[in-house]
């Protein structure tokens, strides 16, 4: 959905970076960062520095095949070993690598040593199980430690993981898991939620059914719920009784730079996800360097992501970043407002949590309780602060600014997306903020706004948000699908130039103002959904013949689910049928999946060659004009 920031805020108001977080700045000079990065071979060279690689690269970045960009070729490395073993030879050792907590108040501390003996021994079983070098393990699990070590396991053995986020459901993990031929499958019996237990493994019992490829299960029991283990299907063992007996030490295995790390499926504009791949060495050096900068990471930070890993955030900013950094990471598992919206800022000041990075929506849903519950807490520990996922409203900024950070922490306003797996527009902790705009593109990143045809926009008019030269970070291809890459990618303007998919427009201090996505793609709250497979969804149930979906814009949510049906012959929009339908998309789709309307329409507006107009439902929506209406078919 495209929204106009502009005639919100007030765009003069600009905040200036204290001098205590100046002083203390790994990157003190805004634009001297940004001068030094527009050398990219060199700047990103000196990044990867900081890596221990089994053998240096020859070439940072190989463009001669576009869109296939190639990373610093030739170069052989692991992530875990770089993540994880590297700290052990350290005073990290026993420095605590992962603070797991939960709604319910329990903690867990591991440190980067009973992480690396944990990791390690995992990493044999895997091996034991017949899991080689380039075959995929998906992951149907809580925000756990359990999972944040498989993750690391698969990597350790040069294993390809695809996490399916457990808020999905049957439809979508079914699709997931056989695009990506999974060959094992961790899951879990449940999760914490709002102080009830929300059961995970008879949703994964289900789905794999229809999984043939999935050899072995491995169940965590992480709520301690009796779990029934299948005698008859035979591919399930106990992730607990795996480990026992295995040596704790594994050889890493030393990838190649371009050697896939993972697949993570998200949403585009037609019904199927796209299977987005991740490469070693590149993504490594972008997930690193953009955590330390944009949130000046130190070595007496504490740092919590509120992201899932099922998400790109949960990747590079609770999983990966984090830890190749060798600080600590908070895991949170539970709602940001249950036992009560204190919770959050409770845990802050119990740890003293100093950098917090979380979503927009989050903060809207927050604000609603004022500051009865921020002032509750001792929050002084926290010095940066970030937003992720969604554009945030200057009242969200501002409420955030004053009652979380305290008018002393700046916040970054961080724009990315899983294709490009790193920070890419951003401020960092010295910029001068305007709440609202991500700012500027980061050091090593070129972002501009185009029009239609590929060509610049003047200052202040709105376009199409393009990146003009490679990052390390970015994805590889689409898993199995070269050309839907480059066509949903890179096609689209001459140049092979990056297209982002967001409008975009850019101020006279050239800061961006993200304004949405120019396609149909969905944002509720932060998460990434396609009208399209929504759409899919409610076609799957027999009383619908037809569905057209859009977003609705909701006050916390961001948007939400507006549906248009034409039901069948014999069948009524009536009560049950809504209630039925809701069932039915959240069963195929998840809980992500916010209706917020079902509207019964006689027809749908359509092109002559059939495909649904979403533009002219949105226009009417927002009652603005149709536009150009000369390909609709009535
Ligand atoms: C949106 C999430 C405005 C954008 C990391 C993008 C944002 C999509 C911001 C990617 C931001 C992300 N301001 N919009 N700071 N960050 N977006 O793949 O529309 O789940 O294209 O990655 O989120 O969503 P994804």
């Amino acid at each position: 959905m495209v929204r106009d920031t502009t005639v919100l805020l007030d765009e003069r108001r600009i905040f200036e970076p204290s001098e205590e977080i100046k002083k203390r700045a790994n990157v003190k000079d805004w634009e001297a960062e940004i001068e030094k990065g527009k050398n990219v071979e060199k700047y990103w060279a000196e990044k990867a520095e900081q890596f221990e690689w089994f053998k240096k690269w020859d070439q940072v970045v190989d463009e001669s095949n576009k869109p296939f960009y190639k990373w610093f070729v030739g170069g052989k490395i692991n992530l875990t070993y770089n993540a994880v073993d590297r700290w052990i030879k350290t005073e990290k050792r026993n420095q605590v690598a992962i603070l797991y907590i939960n709604e319910r108040g329990e903690e867990e501390k591991i440190t980067y040593y009973e992480l690396f003996v944990q990791v390690n021994k995992l990493a044999n079983a895997l091996k034991n199980l017949g899991v080689k070098k380039g075959d995929t393990v998906s992951t149907y699990m809580p925000m756990c430690p359990e999972l944040l070590i498989a993750l690391l396991a698969c990597i350790k053995i040069g294993a390809v993981h695809s996490v399916i986020y457990s808020g999905l459901s049957v439809g979508a993990f079914v699709e997931r898991i056989n695009d990506a031929k999974a060959k094992v499958l961790f899951t879990a019996d449940g999760t914490y939620r709002r102080g009830k237990i929300i059961d995970l493994k008879p949703i994964a019992d289900e789905a794999i059914l229809q999984c043939p490829t999935v050899e072995t299960i491995i169940v965590v029991n992480h709520t301690g719920t009796p779990i029934e283990i299948s005698e008859l299907s035979g591919r399930e063992i106990f992730y607990d009784r795996l480990l026992d007996g295995e040596p704790s030490y594994c050889e890493p295995e030393q990838m190649d730079a371009e050697d896939p790390l993972f697949l993570l499926y998200t949403s585009g504009s037609t019904g199927k996800p796209k299977g987005v791949m991740h490469t070693t060495a590149g993504y490594m050096v972008g997930a690193a360097t953009t955590l330390r900068d944009v949130f000046d990471i130190h070595s007496d930070d504490l740092w919590w992501c509120t992201g899932d890993i099922g998400w790109i955030t949960g990747h590079s900013y609770v999983l990966y970043g984090p830890l190749l950094l060798g600080t600590t990471t908070v895991v949170y598992e539970g709602a940001p407002d249950y036992p009560d919206p204190g919770v959050w800022w409770k845990i802050v000041e119990k740890y003293g949590v100093t950098k917090f990075y979380t979503a927009p929506t989050a903060i809207r849903h927050l604000m609603r309780f004022g500051t009865r519950y921020t002032n509750l807490y001792n929050l002084d520990s926290l010095r940066i602060l970030g937003t992720v996922g969604e554009p945030i409203n200057p009242e969200a900024w501002m409420w955030y600014y004053k009652n979380v950070g305290k008018e002393r922490c700046p916040i970054m306003d961080t724009w990315w997306q899983t294709e490009t797996g790193m920070h890419l527009i951003s401020p960092l902790p010295v910029a001068p903020l305007k709440p609202g705009s991500a700012t500027r593109a980061l050091p090593g990143i070129e972002a501009d706004v185009v029009d239609e045809d590929g060509n610049p926009v003047p200052e202040g008019k709105g376009g199409y948000l393009v990146i003009k030269k490679p990052w390390p970070g970015m994805f590889r291809t689409l898993y199995k699908d070269e050309q839907r890459y480059k066509d949903a990618y890179w096609n689209e303007f001459p140049g092979c130039i990056y297209k982002a998919g967001d409008m975009v427009r850019q101020d006279e201090d050239g800061y961006f103002w993200i304004q949405g996505r120019s396609d149909d793609v969905l944002k509720i709250a932060g998460h990434r959904i396609g009208s399209a497979e929504v759409e899919s969804a409610f076609v799957g149930h027999p009383a619908v013949a037809e569905a057209a979906v859009i977003g609705k814009s909701d006050p916390i949510k961001g948007e939400v689910i507006k549906a248009f049906i034409i039901v069948k012959e014999g069948y009524e929009l009536k009560t049950q049928l809504i209630e039925d339908l809701k069932k039915h998309v959240r069963y195929e789709l998840g809980p992500v999946a916010v209706l917020g309307e079902i509207v019964q329409v006689d027809k749908l507006p359509k092109t002559r060659s059939g495909k649904i107009m979403r533009r002219i439902l949105r226009a009417q929506e927002m009652g603005e004009d149709l536009g150009d209406t000369s390909t609709l078919e009535e």
